[in-house]
């Protein structure tokens, strides 16, 4: 699977470690930053989001201190939708139920274990389709 990841300086160790492992399982991983360095979190929202809707990956993953700020940038974004995960389940929903193309999460907030096992859950999952795609479109509209 291609993916891409991108967080600033508060998410910066939490990306790191889940590119290493999504790398590690075979995938391909583009990153668009940032390094380590202090950075505007809505700026690698917008470059992340970029390469979703251009369609070259699967999804995205952002992180940011809390992961809040980041998805909210992000979800500024027409045909973004970014899910703040903090739990397994709502991971797997994001995806089963909002067909979510991004996931964030806070890298001050979630350790690496839990997040890699959210990263699972979301991956793991499919999209149900259905009514949950009618309402998928009507957020899509809006
Ligand atoms: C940066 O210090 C911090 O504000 C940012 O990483 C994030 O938590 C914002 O939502």
């Amino acid at each position: 699977m291609k993916i891409v990841v991108g967080s600033d300086h508060g998410g910066y160790e939490l990306k790191e470690q889940l590119k290493k492992r999504l790398i590690e399982q075979g995938h391909d991983v583009l990153d668009v930053g940032c390094g380590g360095e202090p950075v505007d979190y809505p700026d690698i929202a917008v470059a992340l989001s970029r390469v979703v809707l251009e369609g070259e990956v699967s999804f995205g993953i952002l992180c940011c201190g809390t992961g809040i700020g980041i998805s909210m940038a992000a979800n500024k974004i027409k045909g973004i939708r970014a899910a703040l995960c903090a739990d397994c389940y709502s991971a797997r929903m994001a995806k089963e139920h909002n067909n979510a193309n991004v996931i964030a999460f806070g890298g001050r907030t979630v350790g690496v274990e839990h997040a890699w096992e959210m990263v699972c859950a979301y991956m793991n999952a499919e999209h149900l389709g259905g009514i949950h795609a009618a309402r998928v479109a009507m957020i899509d509209a809006l």
